[in-house]
């Protein structure tokens, strides 16, 4: 209930404004910086097992990786720690704001290995071909321009890297989520592959989460 109530306090003024041009589905409004206190909920842990996800996609020492739509830097974090100094996190977001507080908690930890990135609403602006994981935590539903923002994202993967979503389980209707924030794996396939991806793999070791990786297509 208590989650339900966030997502009407922060996410409703900006919910569903358009359609994606191949499903249909509603697409979500962008969350605002006012609610990344929610981001970082102590619940979360229990809800979302995040380690427990990053062990199942496989993060490596000496990675460099993307945390597109990284809000605070939840995921960015964890994932600093498990790359380590050999490897990078570049951490993008569209809101400044939360890119602000992202670097506040990189420079109070000494946090050396993440970067942050002010990307655009059809372009992350990562760089070209670089990539080895972009990692996508409850953001996909949210891009206004989804198609633009997958062929940015396939420029900048190396040739053998990995696109990995997490959406909240839309197939399940006990998840306590507002539909237009969760995604079903068939939903996220018709719209993901043709923008130049294969499907790789879906893990399903999570509460209330998929993990979808994809493949950049070989062309
Ligand atoms: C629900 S929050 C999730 C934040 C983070 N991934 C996490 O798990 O804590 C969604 C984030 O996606 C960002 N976002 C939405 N559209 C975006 C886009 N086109 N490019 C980059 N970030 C975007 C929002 O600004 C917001 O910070």
């Amino acid at each position: 209930m208590a989650l339900i109530l966030v997502l009407l306090l922060f996410f409703s003024p900006l919910v569903a404004q358009s359609v994606h041009p191949v499903t249909g589905r509603p697409i979500a409004g962008v969350m605002s910086a006012a609610g990344s206190g929610w981001l970082e909920r102590p619940e979360r842990e229990s809800e979302e097992q995040p380690d427990k996800a990053l062990e199942a996609i496989g993060i490596r020492r000496g990675m460099v990786v993307a945390d597109v739509g990284a809000g605070v830097g939840y995921m960015s974090f964890k994932m600093a720690r498990l790359v380590g100094a050999p490897g990078k996190v570049y951490a993008n977001d569209v809101q400044p704001e939360m890119l602000e507080k992202l670097r506040a908690r990189a420079q109070r930890d000494k946090i050396t290995n993440v970067e942050t990135v002010l990307g655009t609403f059809d372009d992350p602006k990562l760089p070209a071909g670089k990539i080895d994981l972009i990692l996508l935590v409850d953001v996909y539903h949210e891009f206004s321009q989804p198609q633009a923002m997958l062929q940015r994202m396939r420029e900048a993967l190396k040739p053998d890297g990995r696109l990995v979503l997490l959406e909240y389980r839309k197939e399940d209707p006990t998840v306590p989520i507002r539909p237009e924030h969760k995604m079903a794996v068939s939903e996220v396939k018709a719209e993901v592959e043709p923008e130049g991806y294969q499907l790789d793999q879906v893990i399903e070791v999570l509460p209330r989460q998929h993990i979808i990786i994809f493949r950049p297509r070989k062309s």
